[in-house]
């Protein structure tokens, strides 16, 4: 396949790129009153309006056209039947076999896998039973009321963040709490309040070799040990997640206590798998059920749909556009509802550790591929950072995202959190002239010299991309939609750019180097043999510890 700099599509787009640089959304909007309706999709209960992006039909067709020259539909069907994408592990690409209801097999080396997903299915919704009713029980015959969760990166982000965004759908009076950093006060925060006969620890880690997540347990084993439990008793309150059954063994967890998933799963992607125990135990195993539809809802409509009307191709698409044709470096969400703040780390992940590559195929290349992905709740940012995005010349195409109906509130209350969100992007959009501050400022009253020069501070350039997603509410079914449509949109993303979306070599290196310093600081060596700053460094940490 030729180099994507080389399709005919990416040519045309730089050259409508450079065309369309000095005309203005505000214009489009004016000459086009159904361009808002023109540029508005749904799917899954998700409403997508992407009028306000600089687009006009020529950059959607030429874009829908990049796809297709860089064999987007193709390369979907390899995943969905299971080819190894992630050629540089040898392995499939399935989290969507962990929601598929289709009742059709998924083939894995010539293995159908649908038998070993459900019946794991099934025992972690008895496991889930069994914790919620009250059934198992601990040491001293005591109820479980607490369950932590240990684990990092996609074991612990999914669960964690998708429990916050449940809130209103939390089922039971277990209390789940989350560990991940290394850094000691945590865990030993968490513990201190626990009472040992009645926690379970949950262990979640797809390698089983990454070291917070081992530490952290091992802590929490010593801490139940010194609460009065026993070796006998670590059965009754530890269980495993895990890909590595021989490792979490050898660790001393009990064989039946170990949930599998497969290597097919990627971290940033096992949400849908037993790592989203913690989930399914916050919001009852019905709740999680309906997670998984959404998310397979919105596969099918990825696979389904018209790419005019495909969501994840139209975000991926318009990412793109604004990364490799207006040097975007990067993107911000701002879901305007609190019990969505951690969607932005999320997304963080999933596209930054997918897409944060420089090679596509076997050749390292010279275009961007993934962008920086950051943002924060709405309406908090509007009193920090949307400073920046009005009114900077750094690009940062923004996503909005809005629940129209949210349980028990107040209507005052949302219909202001609407109304900023609304606001923010009309204002991104339309900005407000030189020419219009200083009539504005004039009509106050303030002298014209005056006004034109502060009219020059107070322009709001305008022409400042964003989608807004809708919908009714962020029930289970529309919160797993949600996610697998980002899914789906890096999976686009990555296809075009050709890098594997799906290793993650470059945590790697710095795990290694961790590991030599550890050991050089424990030796309390003080001339460990690496560059100068890393040797002063180590040097300065060990002259504390005397
Ligand atoms: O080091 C990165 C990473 O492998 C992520 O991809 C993963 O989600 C996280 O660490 C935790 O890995 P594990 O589940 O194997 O402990």
């Amino acid at each position: 396949m030729a180099h994507l700099n080389e399709q005919p599509a990416w040519q045309k787009l730089s050259d409508i790129a450079d065309a369309i640089k000095f005309e203005h959304m505000r214009d489009w909007f004016n000459n086009d009153p159904q361009r808002a309706v023109k540029y508005t999709a749904d799917a899954v209960g998700i409403t997508l309006d992407y009028s306000k992006n600089r687009i006009n039909q020529e950059v959607m067709d030429s874009l829908f056209e990049l796809a297709e020259q860089c064999q987007v539909a193709e390369k979907r069907t390899a995943m969905f039947s299971g080819e190894q994408i992630n050629f540089t592990e040898h392995r499939a690409v399935l989290h969507t076999a962990l929601r598929n209801f289709s009742g059709n097999p998924v083939i894995v080396d010539g293995t159908d896998v649908m038998p070993e997903v459900l019946a794991t299915q099934a025992k972690m919704k008895s496991f889930v039973s069994s914790i919620l009713t009250g059934q198992h029980r601990g040491y001293t015959g005591k109820a479980i009321t607490d369950v932590v969760s240990i684990g990092i990166g996609g074991s612990f982000l999914g669960p964690k963040i998708m429990s916050e965004a449940l809130k209103p759908y939390w089922q039971s009076d277990v209390k789940v709490h989350f560990v991940a950093n290394v850094d000691a006060c945590h865990i030993q925060d968490v513990l201190a309040e626990r009472d040992a006969e009645q926690t379970l620890i949950l262990m979640s880690s797809k390698s089983f070799s990454t070291q917070e997540t081992l530490q952290n347990t091992l802590t929490a084993k010593k801490w139940f040990l010194a609460q009065g439990g026993t070796e006998a008793d670590i059965a009754k309150h530890f269980m495993a997640v895990s890909s590595n059954i021989k490792a979490a063994t050898e660790f001393g967890m009990a064989e039946e206590n170990i949930f599998p998933m497969w290597d097919w799963v990627g971290g940033r992607y096992s949400l849908w798998s037993a790592i989203g125990l913690p989930l399914a135990l916050t919001i009852g195993w019905e709740h999680f059920e309906a997670l998984l539809n959404g998310a397979y809802e919105m596969d099918c409509h990825f696979q389904t749909a018209p790419v005019e009307q495909n969501l994840p191709v139209i975000l991926a698409l318009i990412g793109l556009w604004y990364r490799n044709f207006f040097n975007a470096q990067s993107y911000v969400l701002l879901p305007y509802y609190h019990y969505l703040r951690g969607f932005p780390a999320y997304v963080q992940q999933l596209d930054m550790e997918s897409n944060g590559k420089q090679v596509a195929g076997d050749e390292t290349v010279d275009y961007e591929t993934g962008p920086i992905v950051w943002g924060s709740e709405g309406t908090n940012g509007q009193h920090s950072f949307h400073q920046l995005i009005h009114q900077s010349n750094t690009l940062i195409p923004a996503d909005f995202m809005l629940p129209l109906n949210v349980p028990k509130q107040d209507n005052t209350h949302h219909a202001m959190l609407a109304s900023n969100c609304f606001a923010q992007s009309q204002a991104l959009m339309q900005g407000q002239s030189h020419k219009e501050i200083v009539e504005a400022l004039k009509a106050k009253g303030v002298k014209k010299a005056e006004a034109e020069v502060l009219a020059t501070h107070k322009t709001m350039p305008g022409n400042k991309p964003s989608n807004t997603l809708l919908f009714e509410q962020l029930d289970p079914k529309t919160l797993g939609a949600l996610v697998a449509l980002y899914e789906h949109k890096v999976f686009v993303q990555g296809a075009i750019w050709g890098v594997n979306s799906y290793d993650q070599w470059g945590v790697e290196l710095g795990k290694v180097l961790g590991n030599q310093i550890l050991d050089k600081i424990q030796s309390e060596d003080s001339a460990p043999g690496f560059d100068a700053s890393t040797n002063q460094l180590i040097a300065r940490f060990v002259d504390s510890l005397k």
